[in-house]
């Protein structure tokens, strides 16, 4: 799932390498003929999409659909084979500027990836030390239902606990654009519906449609998308 705020990126602007910015909103996310292959197989083939700024943005789709690789292809972990990526006006694959794009991007992964050692309070405060802007992390704590578990230690949360870390170390650099892999995967019922309700205030009420994407040349292997 993308989650992207509200205001023009601070990055290049869209398509206009060295041109003046222009007061138009450009999307967050643009997309387009994205293609990755691992040897023989074809994870992710010509897939185009727009996420629009202040818009909350799902990715559906079975098991090896290729939601994975593409969300971390838009995160700059992966890169492409072919296709444009462009993420608050950078080019993820480029590593010249992947700095400037990670200070902007809060990722939650598809896996826990916090050393289980940490409390929740210290691996909260890491985090928001590699952003110029965090939130506080007390704000967080509480945003995620995690306030008394501030000194626990990451390995003695339940599985639901644990998503709902990954969901603060993922909001605690206040980003533009936070970037979720299976976000409520083990989410018991309030936890879920907590969860949404956190993702919904955090675009101050995303609208809703049903908008198909720009190209879609696979829906049989990827077939939804929804925002
Ligand atoms: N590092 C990798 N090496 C080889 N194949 C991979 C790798 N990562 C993913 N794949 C394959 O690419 C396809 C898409 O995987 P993935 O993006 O994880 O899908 P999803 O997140 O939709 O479940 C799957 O067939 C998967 O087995
Ligand atoms: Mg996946």
């Amino acid at each position: 799932m993308l989650l992207a705020r509200r205001g023009r990126p601070r990055g290049r602007p869209l398509g206009a390498a060295g041109a003046p910015s222009s007061l138009a909103l450009v999307p967050a996310v643009a997309v387009e003929h994205l293609t990755k292959r691992y040897g023989d197989v074809d994870a992710v083939h010509d897939v185009g999409f727009e996420v629009q700024q202040g818009e909350v943005f799902a990715l559906l789709g079975p098991n090896g659909a290729g939601k994975t690789t593409t969300i971390e292809i838009l995160e700059g972990f992966r890169q492409r084979d072919r296709g444009r990526v462009d993420v608050l006006g950078f080019d993820p694959g480029k590593a010249a500027t992947s700095r400037q794009l990670r200070e902007r991007l809060g990722v939650v992964l598809q896996e826990l990836a916090v050393e289980p050692f940490l409390s929740v309070r210290q691996a909260l405060t890491r985090n928001a030390g590699y952003y110029p802007r965090p939130r506080p992390v007390d704000e967080v704590l509480e945003l995620v239902g995690l306030g008394d578990k501030a000194n626990a230690r990451v390995k003695t949360l339940s599985g639901g606990q644990q998503r709902r870390l990954d969901l603060g170390l993922g909001i605690v650099g206040n980003p533009e654009l936070l970037v979720l892999d299976e976000p409520t995967t083990g989410f018991d019922p309030t936890a879920r519906r907590e969860a949404w309700d956190l993702v919904r205030s955090m675009t101050g009420g995303a609208p809703r449609s049903s908008s198909r994407p720009t190209t879609w040349t696979r829906p049989k292997r990827w077939p939804i998308v929804r925002r």
